[in-house]
Parts: C-alpha cells; structure tokens; sequence
C-alpha cells in the first residue's frame, strides 16, 4: 500500500487556496484530469449523441465509457448505470416507477438516519399509491440504526426497504447487507443510498445485497452528476413515464433528455483518479478501485481518530454519533455557540465546515437538535492531511 497523500493533493488545484476544505460530505473538489475531460470533451467537439458524424459518436463513446466506470467503481453492470442530475432527481424517478407496481395496502420501509433525498420520494410515492410508510429508528444515544428491528418492519407486504449506507451528518455505517437478505427473503426490494459511502470505501453492490444502489459524483471527486445502479434485468421490468421517441432501452428509458456529456466524461476521469489513489495499486481498474479505496479508508479513518479525540477531549464540544462503524465525518455543537455561528468563526480561519441539518431531517430531529440549528459537520476525504484536521482544533480550541 503506497498512500501518499501529498501526492494526491498535488492533483487538486482548488486545494492551493489556503483553506481546509473539511466540507467534502457536501462536495469535492476535483483533481485536474477531471477538469481536463470535462474541458477535453468540449474541445474536441461534441454533437448530440446518435448522429452520422464523429462528434456525436465522441458523446455516445464518452457515455458508454462513463457507465463502465462507474460499474468499475460499485462493481455492477454499465447497462444497469443511470446517469442523471443528482440523486434526488433519479431517486423520485425510481419511486414513481416502483410505486405503479404497488398497490393499497402495500408496505415501504424508510429509515431516520436518511437524508431526506431517500425519505421523502417514497413518502410521497406510498401515499399516492395507498402504501402504508413503516419507519426504521436510530438510537440516539449510539447514532446506530439497528438492524435486528428490520424482522419487526419487515413483512409479506413490503414492496421496498430504502436506507442509506452511511449518514451524511453522523456517519454511521447500517449492516447493509444483514438489511438487504431480509427484505429480499420478504420478496422486497432494497434501495441503498449510498452517496455518503461511495467516497469513503470500496463499494461492491453485490455484497451489499443492494437492488438499487445511488451515488453521486460530486462527493468523490466528480462533477455533479447522480447515478443509480441496478440489476439491468430488474431495471427491465419497469415502465417510468418517457417520452414516445427517446430510447426504450434500459438504462437510457430512466434517462431523461439529452445528458451532460462533457460531465459524464469527468465522472470517469474522477474513477480513473480514484483508482489511481493508491499508487502501487495495480491490476484491472476495478482491483485498482478496491485497493485504492481501501488505502483511502485507512487514511481518513486514522485522520479521524486524531480529529474525534481532539474534538471529544474539549470541554465546551459535544460530539454526535458513536457508531461502531462509520465514515470519518463528525457532526457536534459547541457549548453557548449556534452552529452557524461556529461555521461562520471557522470559515474566518479559513476551515470550511458546514452547520445545520443538511438534509438529515428525521435525524436532526430524532436528536432533538433540529430546532436549534442542529449541529457543526466537519468530514474527511482522501484528499484531508493532518494540518486540515489541526486547524480546525485549533479553530474550535480557540472557542472554549
Ligand atoms: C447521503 C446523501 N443522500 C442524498 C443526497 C442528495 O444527493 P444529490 O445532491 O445528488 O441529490 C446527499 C447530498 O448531500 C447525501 O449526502
């Protein structure tokens, strides 16, 4: 294992501005050879993909080659990659699709611990299509979300089990696939919102268990694209609203108008740098990807320890989440301080951290926190080094 991560920040130009960007959870910077396809693409010239002349077949060939990426990153298939504007966008399109083959009566089970982006479309979805919505809790004194309570939420008439991988503001990490085998022993199917998790691990759906896994390039280094991924074959059994002439073939029927080429481009050179993050991974891109994604793991995990400790050793901070496994993000407040105002102090030392519930409704709120501007996330990606995490306690030192 060759992690260095001088050399991986040496890839970022935006790093070069003098802050500590701890707000990767909301977004990455990118490495220049992302840049560089996306402006590449442009330069080369692009046409609307299936035309006669090579422009359009640099679009066709950029979107099949950013759909083998992404299969390369979370270990599918390309034809079961849908590629849209954002998780949120694709996740109400997989619902609308889903809940026209539910009926009155039917069961959907969505978790607390979710951002709202893997909440509400299936709220809304159940209560058009008649389904009775069961809820999934986290316990608040462990930010754990328990999976022994599936047995009692799992039954004959759940259609679709929804949770996320990993919280974006406490970073626990559920037992995913312990979820996966009940729903699908109940004949249900499961949606994993992995937009956290992706940046922060190796991702393998199968081993997950997941029929519908959702990501999001802009969290691990991409532009802003959403993606979710399935088994092509399941994706076949189902009809979303398209338009009579665009393509009825799967993946492109989930695929609505014309794409984002230049960015799908990016969203592959963001895999190629992923895989290339540990440099003497070697092998196949997906060898590459798991090896580099595990070395990037132990990287932001051992960083997160020093961040952890530091933040839980002063007194005037409260720290949120003590899940046994979770991604390297804290989320606390500080003692007389609102966490705007904390982000607001932090950002004036040049640490960019976010505050508030960002998304996390149901958690903010099953946390009693939500009212009072919930709390202060300051995440690690591969790309954090040891002075980010002592700026920031340094910063948040200053306060007590
Ligand atoms: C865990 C999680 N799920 C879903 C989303 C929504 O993703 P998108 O912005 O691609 O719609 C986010 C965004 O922050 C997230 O962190």
């Amino acid at each position: 294992m060759a992690y260095e991560v001088g050399k991986v920040r040496a890839c970022y130009p935006a790093l070069a501005d003098g802050y500590a960007y701890l707000d990767g959870a909301a977004g990455t910077q990118l490495p220049e050879s992302v840049i560089s396809a996306i402006a590449g693409a442009y330069r080369a010239g692009m046409g609307n993909a299936g035309g006669a002349f090579p422009a359009s077949d640099r679009a066709a060939a950029i979107t099949q080659g950013c759909r083998e990426a992404v299969a390369d990153l979370l270990g599918g298939e390309p034809d079961g990659v849908i590629l849209g504007p954002n998780m949120t966008t694709l996740t109400y399109r997989l619902a609308a699709a889903l809940a026209d083959t539910w009926q009155a009566g039917d069961e959907v089970v969505v978790s607390r611990l979710d951002h709202d982006a893997n909440v509400r479309p299936w709220v809304q979805a159940a209560r058009r299509a008649g389904a009775v919505v069961r809820w999934a809790e986290v316990d608040p004194a462990t930010g754990e979300l328990p999976a022994a309570q599936y047995t009692g939420l799992i039954g004959d008439r759940t259609r679709l089990v929804a949770f996320s991988a990993a919280s974006n503001v406490i970073g626990t990490r559920p037992e995913v696939p312990a979820i996966t085998a009940m729903a699908r022993a109940a004949g249900a199917l499961s949606y994993v919102d992995g937009v956290h998790a992706t940046p922060h691990g190796p991702v393998d759906i199968g081993a997950l268990g997941a029929d519908f896994y959702a990501t999001s390039a802009y969290k691990w280094s991409g532009p802003h694209i959403g993606i979710v991924i399935g088994d092509p074959a399941l994706l076949g059994t189902l009809r979303p609203d398209k338009l009579v002439p665009s393509p009825d073939a799967v993946p492109e029927r989930f695929e609505l108008g014309t794409p984002a080429f230049a960015d799908l481009a990016g969203v592959a050179a963001a895999v190629d740098h992923l895989a290339g993050l540990d440099g003497a991974a070697a092998g196949t891109r997906r060898e590459r990807l798991l090896a580099s994604m595990t070395a990037a793991e132990r990287h932001e995990q051992d960083l997160f320890a020093v961040l952890l400790g530091g933040l839980d050793g002063m007194r005037h901070v409260t720290t949120y989440g003590k899940a046994v496994r979770r991604t390297a993000t804290a989320y606390f407040t500080i003692a007389g301080m609102a966490p705007q105002a904390v982000a607001e102090r932090m950002a004036s030392r040049k640490v960019n951290v976010w505050s508030g519930h960002n998304y996390a409704w149901e958690l903010t709120g099953a946390l009693g926190i939500r009212e009072s501007g919930s709390a202060v996330r300051a995440g690690l990606v591969h790309y954090n080094d040891e002075s980010d995490v002592s700026r920031l306690l340094d910063a948040v030192g200053e306060l007590g």
